[in-house]
């Protein structure tokens, strides 16, 4: 998959990406990342990308054009090397603390994509030009508000790389996730069976696959109920997971 990241702060993100998972999953071919700067856009001698607000209200906006004009080159770069059919259907998400909360729905969707453009703004933010007719897609990482967007494009760039063959490997180590099952991971443990006075629970030491696929199940609805029991309407329960989670004080049905 070919991320593009259109931003401000290059060499910011090209830190991120130099490092652990996501540096080898570029050297392995998973994924490839190519990063625009959003200056190269403008026209002026100072290479300025933001304005004053019109309105009066307090602080600079980024400006439209040199967003414009980014994704401009990344499509007709996309047209040259697959066509003006997939450049036409290129995604582009604009990160915004007004956009759609970014989760692993989403980033499984993003991750059927073969290529995806991430837009970050700053200061006050950008121009609704972009939002109104630029970006496909406007994510924001949750209510909260950043300086600006390259952390949130790393954090979409991050969870959707990570769902691409080759990125991890172990593939089957994704399966069992939290949010991709529908549920929190179950407790995990590595070496030293005791620490501390705290032992590793015995049916992981047992051997037995199936008792350890029980007891995972088991903790991960329990441990579910207790930190998230909002993301247990949303999964596929036997009749003995429903009582049992009743039993232990679940509240749905
Ligand atoms: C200071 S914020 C702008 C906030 C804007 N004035 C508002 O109230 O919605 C600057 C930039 O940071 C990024 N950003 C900040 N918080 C974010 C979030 N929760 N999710 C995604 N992007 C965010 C966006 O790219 C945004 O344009």
């Amino acid at each position: 998959m070919i991320f593009h990241i259109v931003t401000i702060f290059p060499e910011l993100v090209r830190g991120v990406l130099s490092h652990s998972i996501l540096k080898r999953a570029q050297e392995s071919g998973a994924i490839s990342v190519q990063v625009h700067e959003l200056r190269a856009f403008t026209h002026d001698r100072h290479r300025v990308v933001d304005d004053a607000v019109y309105g009066g209200a307090p602080g600079m906006l980024m400006k439209a054009p040199p967003f414009f004009e980014a994704v401009d080159v990344i499509r007709a770069e996309v047209a040259s090397r697959r066509g003006a059919e997939a450049a036409a259907r290129l995604r582009v998400a604009l990160l915004s603390p007004a956009g759609r909360t970014f989760t692993q729905r989403v980033a499984e969707e993003l991750a059927r994509e073969p290529e995806l453009v991430l837009l970050c703004g700053h200061y006050e933010g950008v121009d609704a030009r972009v939002e109104q007719a630029l970006a496909t897609d406007v994510i924001s990482i949750g209510d909260y508000v950043m300086t600006g967007g390259e952390l949130a494009a790393l954090v979409v760039l991050d969870a959707v790389a990570r769902l691409q063959p080759g990125t991890l490997h172990d593939p089957a180590s994704a399966g069992d996730d939290s949010f991709t099952t529908g549920l929190l991971q179950e407790p995990q443990y590595t070496r030293p069976p005791e620490y501390r006075g705290m032992a590793v629970p015995a049916a992981l030491l047992s051997g037995d696959h199936a008792a350890v696929a029980r007891w995972r199940r088991r903790e991960a609805l329990l441990r579910t109920l207790r930190l998230r029991p909002d993301l247990l309407a949303r999964v596929d329960l036997t009749a003995a997971e429903r009582s049992l989670l009743k039993a232990m004080g679940w509240e749905g049905s």
